[in-house]
């Protein structure tokens, strides 16, 4: 039996025009359009699957074509899904990505937004055997933390992904949490949120270890708080209590060169390798853990889209492990 990994979230139907720079207020500018499946939390239950885990997702879908093309996905995929069903529109993304592959995006919760605790308590006898839970805030806090409290009455490791960045976290929540994946932006805005911190978003990465140490303690006291910082990795900071593997109390992962063409879902992507490799080896050193979810969300940015751009476990053995097999 493989490790099972519980992802609660967003499921959404991205509608994404590539073009050469993103556009101007009042300006309008002709790209190139497509649509597929995205969501955060979809993009982060695709990742676990591929990356090897026995993969649960809990979500709220709509009864329209975009909630089709969510189960037969999952289907094709092998997630099992545990939806809620409801008379409002499945949700969806406008998202524009530039020639850099940087991206902006605007959602439209739909169905997501009625996403609810009482969903995800009743699905809870689902949770069976799970190692790891992840979620983000694309969904609303209530649902979230009724699978955390439920995961930590039976002893599964929790994952919290803070995105998107104006997403409040109630105090209870950041409680019942052991990991928490903020990207620059989301670790800038969580912090003066809990703590009236002020911290640059922009140069977060420059700075020294130790103080990004100091920063992580203040925001997650008794968690581990993994940082994503783009082309620049990851840094890690733990307290006393996670350092079962004798490893040092913070550390970078540096992330590999790629030839990104598009970070949609990078974050995603990351979070679910995260899960499912936590979920793996549960008594893995941290470094390791961190390095194959960095390398699994590099290879996402080397395709288009969200939940389809996540590689195959196939895909990273013979990009990283198997130096002969380089494409
Ligand atoms: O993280 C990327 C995702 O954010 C997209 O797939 C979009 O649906 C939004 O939820
Ligand atoms: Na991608």
């Amino acid at each position: 039996m493989s490790a099972a990994v519980v992802v609660i979230g967003s499921f959404n139907v991205d509608h994404v025009w590539t073009v050469e720079r993103l556009p101007r207020p009042g300006e309008t500018l002709a790209g190139r359009y497509r649509s597929g499946p995205g969501g955060k939390g979809f993009n982060q239950a695709v990742a676990a699957r591929r990356a090897g885990a026995d993969t649960r997702f809990a979500c709220a879908l709509g009864r329209d074509p975009g909630a089709e093309l969510a189960l037969s996905l999952a289907a094709a995929e092998g997630i099992e899904m545990l939806a809620l069903r409801v008379d409002e529109a499945t949700g969806t993304a406008g998202i524009q990505v530039d020639a850099t592959g940087r991206n902006s995006i605007i959602v439209g919760p739909g169905a997501n937004a009625r996403l609810d605790s009482a969903h995800v308590a009743g699905v809870a006898d689902r949770f069976e055997g799970a190692r790891v839970m992840l979620a983000q805030l694309e969904t609303p806090v209530d649902a979230v933390m009724a699978g955390f409290a439920e995961a930590r009455r039976r002893g599964i490791t929790t994952i919290l992904n803070p995105a998107p960045a104006d997403a409040g976290v109630p105090d209870a929540l950041w409680a019942l949490t052991d990991f928490a994946t903020p990207n620059e932006t989301e670790f800038s805005m969580q912090l003066e949120r809990c703590c009236g911190l002020e911290v640059d978003a922009e140069t977060l990465a420059a700075r020294t270890d130790a103080s990004l140490h100091t920063l992580c303690r203040r925001l997650l006291p008794s968690g581990t708080v993994v940082v994503t910082l783009g082309a620049a990795g990851v840094f890690a900071s733990r307290p006393e209590a996670a350092r079962a593997d004798g490893g040092p109390a913070c550390l970078r992962v540096a992330a590999p060169r790629v030839e990104a063409i598009d970070t949609t879902g990078a974050g995603d992507a990351f979070n679910g390798a995260l899960a499912a490799a936590l979920a793996a080896g549960p008594d893995r050193d941290l470094a390791a853990v961190l390095l194959d979810a960095v390398r699994f969300a590099s290879l996402s940015t080397e395709k288009t889209g969200a939940a389809l751009s996540m590689p195959h476990r196939s895909e990273l053995r013979a990009r990283f492990l198997d130096p002969g097999a380089r494409p």
